[in-house]
């Protein structure tokens, strides 16, 4: 997988994909990165990226001409990659996409400072996606969640002690609690059972813990949740334990 990535803050990638998962990521050639400056696309001799919008307001708005020539540019030396822009008023990003955009094999990400792009980019990308409902300061950072995310459902990304399908909503229910030594900690204690060895117990405490979680926590997440009878029989005891 390439992941292209537009941005006037390319400084910004240097580190997080220098990292952990992706560092190794892109040793063993499963991703690879291309972060352009749209500022090296400007035409004119001061690289003029942002401009005053029409009809006047507050703030500065990303030219479009950049950015497409950027665009125009990535064409030129491969297939046409996926265009994705990052804004808050795109779909909000979910696990399930993560997992569908894993499956294309060059991504363009665009990131957008300011108080926002030219509104006609939007004919120009394929997606628009927010990562919540909240405004940062630009896409870059918006960028990276998508970069990590997708990159852990690419096969080899991750060594099969962290592979995807333990974590992966596919099953939409929060992870079950873990414990490391020391067996006591300032008075609180691991819970027996994941000290007594005996497997069925401790999958059989971790399954119920898991949906115990999902429901205190998550209770919107239980919605989509199938639960076998094993697990509808959880349910009744979490039920039953929470209303005593
Ligand atoms: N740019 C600014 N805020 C954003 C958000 N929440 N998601 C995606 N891009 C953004």
């Amino acid at each position: 997988m390439i992941f292209t990535v537009l941005t006037l803050f390319p400084g910004i990638f240097d580190s997080p994909l220098k990292e952990s998962i992706l560092k190794k990521a892109q040793e063993k050639n499963l991703i690879s990165f291309n972060i352009v400056n749209i500022r090296d696309f400007a035409t004119d001799a001061h690289k003029t990226c942002d401009d005053t919008p029409y009809g006047g307001g507050p703030g500065m708005i990303m030219k479009i001409e950049p950015i497409y020539n950027a665009m125009l540019n990535i064409e030129k030396n491969f297939d046409k990659p996926y265009y994705i822009l990052l804004t808050p008023q795109g779909k909000i990003f979910s696990q399930k996409d993560a997992r569908r955009l894993s499956k294309k094999t060059h991504l363009c990400l665009i990131c957008g400072r300011y108080e926002g792009i030219d509104e006609r980019i939007t004919n120009l990308v394929d997606e628009e996606i927010s990562i919540g409902d909240y405004v940062l300061s630009g896409g870059e950072i918006p960028a990276l969640v998508l970069i990590d995310t997708i990159s852990r459902h690419i096969p080899g990304v991750l060594g099969s002690k962290d592979s995807i399908t333990n974590e992966s909503l596919e099953e939409p229910l929060l992870e079950y609690p873990q414990y490391t030594r020391p067996e006591v900690f300032m008075d609180m204690t691991v819970p027996k059972v994941l000290l007594s060895g005996n497997h069925e117990e401790i999958r059989k405490w971790r399954r119920k813990e898991s949906i115990k979680k999902t429901i205190m926590r998550r209770p919107d997440l239980m919605e989509s949740f199938n639960p076998t009878r094993e697990d509808q029989f959880f349910i009744k005891e979490i039920m039953e334990e929470l209303t005593e």
